[in-house]
């Protein structure tokens, strides 16, 4: 999976708790259009559902955020927006993304937020945005690559001059 398709860097982001990756979420989520399709990709526990969460919260969402890590694929619609959450960590066969129907959810004016991506590796497009999660400390690093004008606009949207900290 091509982590820098446009040739940006990296944008490093700190975080340093839940509730911050929570609050991070939600600025995300303000920076969002349909069509979107991100990529969140890091070990066990490093923030991915947190930060979905977040993100889910911020669009509006008031119920909870299960992680589909069984399920494949979990559908939200908030308002007029339709989410769709991924979690491929136990996708055994690249089959399957065709059985969830991954192509629709692409095709449409679906946001599409998928943990594990490089599971599906080959099968999967390049994303408007690639979201790294690594631990730091107590807190986790993160690296935003845009692969997209979503992606961009987000960037933007966090106040991180795109590609002035490079790593
Ligand atoms: N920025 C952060 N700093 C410290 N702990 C965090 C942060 N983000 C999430 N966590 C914690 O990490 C744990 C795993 O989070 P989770 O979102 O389930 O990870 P993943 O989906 O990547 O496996 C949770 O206990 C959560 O509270
Ligand atoms: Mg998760």
């Amino acid at each position: 999976m091509p982590a820098e398709r446009d040739g940006s860097a990296p944008v490093p982001v700190m975080v340093s708790g839940e509730p911050e990756m929570e609050a991070l979420g939600g600025r995300i989520a303000h920076a969002l259009s349909p069509g979107c399709l991100i990529y969140l990709q890091g070990d066990l526990g490093t923030g991915k559902t947190t930060l979905v969460r977040g993100l889910l919260r911020g669009l509006g969402h008031h119920g909870g955020v299960k992680s589909p890590t069984y399920t494949l694929v979990e559908p939200y619609r908030i308002g007029r927006l339709r989410i769709f959450h991924l979690d491929l960590y136990r996708l055994a066969d690249p089959e399957e993304l065709e059985w969830i129907g991954f192509r629709d959810l692409l095709d449409g004016e679906g946001i599409c937020l998928v943990e594990w991506p490089e599971r599906g590796a080959g099968d999967l497009p390049a994303p408007d945005l690639l979201i790294e999660l690594d631990y730091s400390g107590k807190g986790r690093r993160l690296r935003f690559t845009p692969g997209g004008d979503c992606g961009r606009s987000i960037i933007r949207a966090l106040g991180v001059p795109e590609g002035a900290i490079r790593t």
